[in-house]
């Protein structure tokens, strides 16, 4: 029988060098908090429980954590003591838990599932402690993990390590599994004798192997361990997340015609045959079906485009915007809270929000839902097969019947019943001649301008 699984998520360091009034976790690659790919990676293990240990920005982080896993506890380190310190704050939340527990950072984005899984598989071989290491190329000032054969002798963090043991490329990436109790029991007899006046939660390795506990080490791709700690970094993290992102909806059957220029949401979903054309932005929330096409220099976001429509070049689907399936946005069009009927078309200039469009309803060019009278927003309500003429006002509250018209030009402030052709202008006059009239004037006090000027 097993047990279960605990992640405790380390979230209480101030990211000093971000130099950010935001904490360093809730930092977005892939328009995702840092921490929600934290989580997002211990979800492998299928946990039981979800501690999060914040403290720099702690409300603003506990709300997030609300928000991305509502079924996790957050618990406080006050002081920034030390990641062994950090751990044992969990202690009171995990104190029935008698299942492993598994800590990893809340600014380290990447770490694989299958990662996490083998080292659940190295527990399950015998080890008390498993730790994850990894080859660095630039060892820097990681911790080095120690080892003796296939045991773990123990883990020296830089400033504490002597010339041997720098020279030592296995790293440790912070990541560690143990009993909860075990790992509990250890991190309470570590001190904080060292170099930085620290609780290391390193320390628990030399601990575990004088009480005779076995402590093992797994080792994966220094990819999985980048930690943020600079805006350099998080952008190096985006780099790397969009270059993973990118290459798996392709594997999965999307095609990216410039892959480079397509950025994508940790959430973005498409469904097959969905084309994306160059320098599209895609936010979170976004859902594109079958057979759909993204033009070139289009913002989507919060959205969900039907399947076969198409949207672009240059459209922006801000959230709440849904597409049925065939309809067609156009250039320089904006909409936002809006659900399109199948095969709508608004292909130019023009501005749909807080709106329903019946199916196959034609928006002509530059119309604009008013939605908006400074303080409350209205809903502008459009019936099947309708014809909006180009230029029409729709100003909300507002509905436009099934298969009726407005005039080009029109501002609607009324309801338009169904079949009705509504016109809402000023009727043209037409004035014989004066067209000539009126150049052979302004010609005359042209010259006459021109003659003072010499
Ligand atoms: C830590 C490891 C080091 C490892 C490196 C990998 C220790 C003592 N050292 O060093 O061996 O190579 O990570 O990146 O564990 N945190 C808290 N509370 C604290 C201190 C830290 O929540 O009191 C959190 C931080 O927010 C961060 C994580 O723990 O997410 C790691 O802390 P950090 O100070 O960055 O550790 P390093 O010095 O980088
Ligand atoms: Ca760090």
């Amino acid at each position: 029988m097993t047990l279960g699984t605990a992640l405790i998520v380390l979230a209480a360091g101030q990211g000093s060098r971000m130099l950010s009034g935001l904490p360093k976790v809730l930092h977005e690659v892939g328009a995702q908090p840092l921490l929600a790919h934290a989580l997002g990676a211990g979800a492998a293990l299928d946990p039981e429980r979800v501690v999060v240990v914040t403290g720099h920005g702690a409300a603003r982080v506990e709300a997030a954590v609300g928000a991305i896993a509502p079924g996790a506890v957050t618990v406080r380190q006050d002081r920034q003591l030390g990641t062994g310190h950090a751990v044992a704050q969990a202690r009171p939340a995990l104190a029935d838990f008698g299942g492993d527990a598994v800590v990893l950072y809340g600014d380290t984005p990447f770490i694989a599932p299958q990662t996490l899984r083998r080292m659940a598989e190295a527990r399950a071989a015998g080890n008390d402690v498993v730790v994850l290491g990894f080859e660095a190329r630039e060892p820097g000032r990681y911790g080095r993990l120690i080892t003796d054969g296939d045991r773990l002798d123990r883990i020296v963090e830089f400033k504490d390590a002597t010339e041997t043991e720098r020279a030592v490329r296995l790293c440790n990436s912070g990541v560690v599994m143990a009993r909860a109790a075990t790992l509990f029991d250890l991190v309470a007899a570590v001190g904080n004798d060292n170099a930085a006046g620290e609780y290391y939660l390193t320390d628990i390795v030399q601990i575990a192997n004088a009480r005779g506990l076995r402590c093992g080490a797994v080792t994966c791709d220094e990819a999985e361990t980048l930690g943020i700690n600079t805006r350099a970094e998080l952008a190096g993290a985006e780099a790397v997340f969009q270059a993973r992102r990118r290459a798996e909806v392709m594997a999965a059957g999307v095609t990216l015609v410039a892959p480079d220029t397509v950025f994508l949401a940790a959430d973005t979903v498409f469904g097959r045959d969905v084309v994306v054309e160059p320098n599209v932005v895609f936010g979170p929330g976004v859902r594109v079906a079958e057979g759909a096409r993204i033009r070139a220099f289009s913002h989507l976001e919060g959205a969900q485009v039907g399947a076969g429509a198409v949207a672009g070049p240059y459209a922006r689907l801000r959230p709440g915007t849904r597409l049925g399936a065939g309809a067609r946005i156009g250039n320089f069009v904006e909409t936002k809270n809006a659900a399109l009927g199948d095969g709508v078309k608004v292909n130019h200039l023009s501005y749909v929000g807080d709106a329903e469009i019946g199916a196959g309803t034609n928006i002509g060019a530059g119309t604009i839902t008013c939605n908006y009278d400074g303080v409350l927003k209205h809903r502008t309500v459009v019936g099947t097969e309708a014809f909006i003429g180009s230029n029409t006002m729709l100003v909300a509250p507002v509905s436009v019947g099934d298969r009726a018209m407005t005039a080009s030009g029109s501002v609607i402030t009324a309801d338009v019943p169904a079949e009705a052709l509504a016109l809402a202008r000023a009727r043209q006059q037409n004035k014989p001649g004066l067209a000539v009239k009126l150049r052979a004037r302004l010609l005359a006090i042209k010259a006459g301008l021109a003659r003072k000027a010499e």
